[in-house]
């Protein structure tokens, strides 16, 4: 018998050793204790018991309801304890840092892109994107390169499909533009990516992105151009804004200047200009009797290495964080 006592006494401190529950351990309780508990069926067998055996057994229930009942008491302010405290507070560091989501950040050709072409609006220029993939009529016969020219050979250019190429320069969209806009006055501009098979190396990469204005109107001269040159570039650079222009030569143009910019005591060259030659108005269908215009473009990519010192192209298009994040 006493055997027997020590299974359900065993049996009695699992059960309320796996209790995870206030709940769950009262159902224990009931189980050993209640009324049709464990305990009881124990007591009934006192009755067939002589006085002697009674005594005995009487103090063998005895403890083994007083082992219960401590055991209980005790896992009741365990649970008691841990449910009024909520959840596994060791399972949240409140002084941890949170996870913080970056804010995202301009690239700064973007913000080089817009800031020039936001100055040229409030001068007047209309803006209009075209095509990349350009035909060779508009990169270059439309614009006085002739077949021969070096610009044309396969190793500066990237050709899709005959006859059309990767634009070389947005210079492309000067006769799209008066074509599509009809008789001057005419004051318009475009941006964005442009290709050649270049070498990658610090300055030179396959993709860059330009610039470039037309105005054309009756007695527009150089001194015009000028004038806007110097507005673009005091508004990106100050008011006491150095220019330099050196003759230069470009086949769409003439005269042609290739335009420097003093920046931190040393000239920089940042964009190309000059007065467009009567055969590109007559390609883009204007009376270059009637009508004269200036053409500028600049490298978007060199404005915005100058501006922001940036040293290597390349850096404007690997787009790491650790770069972007600076502007
Ligand atoms: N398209 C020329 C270049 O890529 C720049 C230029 C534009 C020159 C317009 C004159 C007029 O270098």
């Amino acid at each position: 018998m006493s055997d027997n006592n020590d299974a359900l006494v065993e049996e009695a401190m699992a059960g309320i050793a796996g209790a995870q529950s206030l709940a769950e351990l009262d159902e224990v309780r009931v189980q050993y204790l209640g009324k049709k508990g464990k305990l009881k069926s124990l007591q009934a067998q006192l009755k067939s018991l002589s006085p002697e055996e009674k005594r005995e057994f009487g103090k063998v229930l005895n403890g083994i309801k007083q082992s219960i009942q401590t055991a209980l008491a005790e896992k009741k302010s365990q649970l008691e304890e841990s449910e009024n405290s909520g959840p596994d507070i060791e399972a949240i560091d409140v002084t941890l840092p949170g996870v913080r989501a970056l804010p995202g950040h301009r690239h700064p050709l973007a913000t080089t892109m817009e800031e020039v072409k936001s100055i040229l609006i409030g001068l007047g220029f209309r803006y209009d994107d075209y095509p990349e993939v350009e035909t060779e009529f508009y990169n270059f016969d439309a614009l006085n390169t002739p077949d021969w020219h070096p610009a044309r050979d396969m190793h500066d250019s990237f050709y899709t499909t005959k006859g059309n190429v990767l634009r070389t320069h947005t210079s492309a969209f000067q006769t799209r533009a008066m074509k599509e806009f009809g008789p001057p006055p005419l004051r318009a501009m475009t941006s964005g990516r442009c290709y050649r098979r270049d070498e990658i190396d610090a300055s030179h990469f396959p993709i860059f992105h330009q610039l470039d204005v037309i105005a054309i109107d009756e007695n527009i001269s150089f001194a015009d151009l000028k004038w806007v040159l110097y507005q673009l570039a005091s508004a990106l650079f100050g008011e006491d804004v150095q220019l330099r222009f050196r003759p230069s030569y470009f086949p769409f143009t003439t005269p042609s200047a290739e335009v420097d910019v003093m920046f931190n005591g040393k000239w920089l060259e940042i964009l190309g200009a000059g007065m467009i030659r009567p055969e590109v108005l007559q390609a883009g269908g204007v009376d270059s009797e009637k009508w004269q215009g200036f053409a500028f473009g600049l490298g978007l990519d060199r404005m915005a290495m100058i501006r922001h010192g940036i040293s290597d192209i390349r850096l404007m298009y690997e787009n790491e964080e650790a770069f972007l994040r600076q502007f």
